[in-house]
């Protein structure tokens, strides 16, 4: 696996000049080349990209393994923008008495003492301004799986998929074999009992799922 570009490859600036583009894009075709150009640049391809942890955390072991559900450490996913990374006192609530001498463990052990939070690298990070909500794909019926593929069979989190406009945009056109009852949205193995496509197009009517493909939906 190649490690990635760092996230920060371009300067500050440059997310201003992106979406300046973006409203010269609708002005003209003249800058469909320069689009082209950035589409094709390494932010959109992370695919791969797993950094190093300072605490060797496994998920294959805490939601595999332990078969702990998402949501009892990503609290937020479905109330909010942002799903949360949680906090050393939730590790504590179990590592305060199971392997509390183990050196994986140490800056956790040490992170309660002082308060200050555990440093987690981000995995997926997308530009400012790309707008991305949670809640919204949560509680309507997309699985953790279908973005981040099998979480827990993983030592190392890595990113599955492009998280590019063009991956965003196939599954707004035609979301139907990609939806579930909102209730599985954790299952790392559920499957519809029908052909999914067809499974998707009845939970989208009865439900009235209609993702939106206009601009200011993911550019706000
Ligand atoms: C016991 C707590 C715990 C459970 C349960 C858990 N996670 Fe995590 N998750 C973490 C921690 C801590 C991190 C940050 C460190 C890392 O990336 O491994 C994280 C990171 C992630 C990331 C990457 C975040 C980023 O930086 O982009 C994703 C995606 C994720 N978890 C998805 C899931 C899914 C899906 C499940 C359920 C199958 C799950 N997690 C269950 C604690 C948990
Ligand atoms: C529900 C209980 C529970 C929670 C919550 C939990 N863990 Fe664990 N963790 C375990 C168990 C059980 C083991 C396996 C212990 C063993 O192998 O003896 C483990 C093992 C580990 C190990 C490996 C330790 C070693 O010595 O190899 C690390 C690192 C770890 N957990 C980190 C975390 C972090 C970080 C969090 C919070 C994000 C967390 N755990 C939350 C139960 C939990
Ligand atoms: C429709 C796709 C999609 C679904 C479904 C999805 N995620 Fe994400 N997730 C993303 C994207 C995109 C990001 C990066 C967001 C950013 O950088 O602003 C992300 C980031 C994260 C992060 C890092 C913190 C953050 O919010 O940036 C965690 C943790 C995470 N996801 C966990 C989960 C869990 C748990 C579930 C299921 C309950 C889930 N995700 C469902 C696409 C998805
Ligand atoms: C696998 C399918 C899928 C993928 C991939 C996906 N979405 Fe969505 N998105 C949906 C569905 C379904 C909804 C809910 C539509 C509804 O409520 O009618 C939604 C809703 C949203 C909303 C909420 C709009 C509102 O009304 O608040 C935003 C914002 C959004 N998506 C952004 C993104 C971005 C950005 C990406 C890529 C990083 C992305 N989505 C990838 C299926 C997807
Ligand atoms: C469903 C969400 C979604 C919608 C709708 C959407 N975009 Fe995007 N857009 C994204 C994401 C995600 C990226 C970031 C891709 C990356 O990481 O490089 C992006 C990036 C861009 C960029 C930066 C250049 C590039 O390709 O990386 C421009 C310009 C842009 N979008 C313009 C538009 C315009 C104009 C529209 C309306 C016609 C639009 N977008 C609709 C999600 C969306």
């Amino acid at each position: 696996m190649k490690p990635s570009v760092p996230a920060n490859i371009f300067p500050k600036w440059f997310n201003g000049l992106r979406v300046a583009l973006a409203g010269s894009a609708v002005l003209g075709g003249a800058y469909v080349v320069t689009l082209f150009a950035y589409g094709a640049s390494p932010v959109t391809l992370n695919v791969g990209f797993a950094p190093e942890q300072p605490v060797p955390f496994s998920h294959a072991l805490h939601a595999g393994e332990l078969a702990l559900d998402c949501r009892y450490c990503h609290t937020t996913v479905e109330q909010a923008a942002r799903a949360a990374i949680p906090p050393t006192e939730t590790c504590m609530n179990c590592h305060q008495r199971i392997r509390t001498q183990s050196d994986a463990l140490a800056p956790v052990v040490a992170s309660f003492a002082s308060g200050d939070p555990v440093h987690w690298k981000r995995v997926h990070d997308q530009p400012d301004y790309v707008y991305f909500d949670h809640s919204a794909h949560v509680t309507r019926g997309v699985g953790c799986v279908t973005c981040h593929g099998r979480i827990d069979t993983m030592e190392r989190v890595r990113q599955e998929e492009p998280l590019s406009m063009g991956w965003c945009l196939d599954c707004h056109r035609d979301p139907a074999p990609n939806l579930r009852p909102p209730e599985f949205a954790t299952s790392m193995d559920w499957q519809p009992d029908r052909p999914a496509r067809e499974y998707g197009e009845e939970l989208a009517r009865a439900r009235g799922i209609r993702p939106s493909t206009d601009c200011s939906t993911c550019h706000r």
